[in-house]
């Protein structure tokens, strides 16, 4: 049997360490720059991405598929619903088959547990392009957002202001590997469980009652829906246990003067949201989701290449 030594994932944001995560953000602005240009870039020419889709989306299928094509690639689109993956094929067979025929796969699914198992039998990298716990594709986006309007995130202040879900998590993780601060304010209830985000203390995340205490002097004040993908079930609760959490003209007045706000999308106005913050002149939501595009191409190139410098 041949000799392989284990491909590099992405399956939680701690999986890069603070100087790899300063490289793909400095490959990020360059592969964007080369984009906007319209310069071609094709380092990825004849590798295959396989993107693994459980729950629905828009933002991620859509950049990652671009941006493999962008890059010269392709990408590969499978979905439960029409593969045997919805079938109870076990998912280390799956891992088994799909990686002996692409180079790099993407997966977004339900608990990270699966994607853990399925890396476990991948012979090519594994991206995490959401689960339960996490979503470290789209924080890559955001810090990226942020250091392009504010430069270094480091020692900053980030307000997270709702369900502490796969996005809140991911924030707070981030918060360590690149040390900055979080303040977190969730209805009661709801809290952040430090071992489900995969922290490795609290030095780096403060929790706050009282959501307008959470938004004081903060850099940038972020939130996402009040019920995430399956969650659904318990949506008619969350709207009310959720009321007095929306991110609105008060909030944001009481964060720092030059704050920032940012939504993964999608987003629900009027929720979590006050449509004059979304649509206002604070919001980067939409730099935010097209960042999804470029800090992704870098994560590929990274994965698949290693450092390029060119
Ligand atoms: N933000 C995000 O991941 O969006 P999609 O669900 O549309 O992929
Ligand atoms: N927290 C949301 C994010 C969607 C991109 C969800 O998991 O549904």
């Amino acid at each position: 049997m041949e000799s392989r030594s284990s491909p590099r994932h992405f399956l939680q944001f701690n999986d890069l360490t603070r100087e790899e995560l300063g490289h793909v953000f400095e490959r990020s602005r360059i592969i964007k720059a080369r984009f906007k240009s319209y310069q071609r870039y094709w380092p990825l020419r004849d590798r295959t991405l396989v993107m693994i889709f459980e729950k629905a989306s828009t933002r991620t299928r859509l950049s990652f598929e671009a941006g493999m094509q962008q890059l010269g690639g392709a990408a590969i689109y499978l979905n439960t619903r029409d593969s045997q993956l919805g079938r109870g094929e076990p998912v280390e067979d799956a891992a088994q088959v799909i990686s002996r025929m692409s180079d790099i796969v993407m997966i977004r699914t339900f608990e990270q547990e699966i994607i853990e198992r399925f890396a476990r039998h991948s012979r090519v990298p594994v991206i995490n392009g959401l689960t339960n716990e996490y979503h470290p594709c789209q924080i890559l986006a955001d810090i990226f957002t942020f250091i392009e309007y504010r430069g270094s995130i480091q020692g900053k202040t980030v307000a997270w202001i709702g369900d502490s879900n796969n996005v809140c998590n991911t924030w707070l993780q981030a918060a360590e590997v690149l040390d900055f601060n979080v303040h977190v304010s969730t209805p009661p209830g709801y809290e952040v469980e430090a071992e489900r985000a995969g922290l490795y203390g609290t030095s780096h995340f403060q929790q706050f009652s009282d959501p307008m205490d959470a938004a004081r002097n903060a850099d940038l004040v972020t939130t996402d829906v009040w019920t995430s993908m399956g969650f659904e079930a318990e949506n008619e609760e969350r709207m009310r246990d959720f009321a007095d959490w929306q991110v609105d003209g008060e909030m944001m007045q009481a964060a720092r003067k030059d704050s920032l706000f940012m939504h993964c999308l999608p987003a629900h106005r009027g929720e979590e949201v006050a449509a004059e913050i979304i649509d206002g002149p604070q919001s980067v939501v939409w730099d935010e989701a097209e960042n999804r595009l470029h800090t992704q191409k870098a994560l590929l190139e990274f994965l698949l290449l290693g450092r390029l410098n060119d």
